[in-house]
């Protein structure tokens, strides 16, 4: 979004391929859950684009070469529960070393304001790069009071990557966080009186979990 520098609106022809069959009512649990997993895989190869990388010897079969690793214990992965569970695979897939905080937040349905209530980060969280992770940006209380939560506990190199967001939420986080990079596969139009997100996909923890 070229109004705030820290937000990045993927615009890629697979992801809107893979989203539009994501807001399908029509679609399953399971091909929901699978589609959440490969929309954040191809994020994360996006968004992991600037994350430190270390010299390393290693040995071909034919001569020793100097190589380039992403330290193992530099990057951790914090889903908001429920829905950011959904997300976690999704980076794991690309980095499968990657430790894993939780943060759980809800919404309250009358309220809309956001609710910390378990928090549990890897030791260390200081120096590591943090991917907070959770599919809907909607009035953007979540992600923003996880965002102070983390920061509260020390980490300072954090990214947050939504599926889904809707312009009031991506206009909270720019503002309460200029400082965090926020990578967004799409931008949806707006919110509804209930707080969800227009055209959307319902809730996104319902569906992955296929609770009401
Ligand atoms: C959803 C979603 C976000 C939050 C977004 O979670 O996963 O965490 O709402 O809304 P906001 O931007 O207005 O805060 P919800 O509270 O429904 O909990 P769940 O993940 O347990 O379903
Ligand atoms: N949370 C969801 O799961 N969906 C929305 O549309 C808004 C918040």
């Amino acid at each position: 979004m070229q109004k705030y520098p820290n937000i990045f609106i993927f615009d890629h022809p697979l992801i809107k391929h893979k989203v539009s069959i994501l807001r399908d009512k029509n679609t399953g649990m399971k091909e929901f859950r699978e589609l959440i997993e490969e929309i954040t895989t191809m994020m994360t190869y996006e968004s992991m684009r600037d994350v430190e990388l270390v010299p390393v010897e290693v040995e071909t079969p034919l001569e020793k070469t100097v190589q380039w690793r992403i330290p193992e214990e530099s990057v951790a992965i914090v889903p908001i529960l429920r829905a950011g569970l959904g997300m976690v695979n999704g980076v794991h897939r690309v980095f499968p070393t990657a430790r894993v905080g939780h943060i759980g937040m809800y919404r309250d349905e009358k309220t809309l304001q956001p609710c910390e209530y378990y928090c549990k980060l890897p030791d260390g969280i200081e120096d590591k790069t943090v991917f907070l992770v959770d599919p809907m940006l909607a009035t953007g209380g979540s992600a923003c009071d996880a965002l102070t939560a983390l920061k509260k506990r020390g980490a300072k190199h954090i990214k947050f990557m939504a599926i889904i967001a809707a312009p009031e939420g991506i206009e909270a986080v720019a503002k309460m966080h200029p400082d965090v990079p926020v990578y967004v596969s799409t931008l949806d139009r707006e919110l509804n009186a209930h707080g969800y997100i227009l055209p959307g996909l319902g809730d996104a923890g319902d569906r992955l979990f296929g609770t009401k």
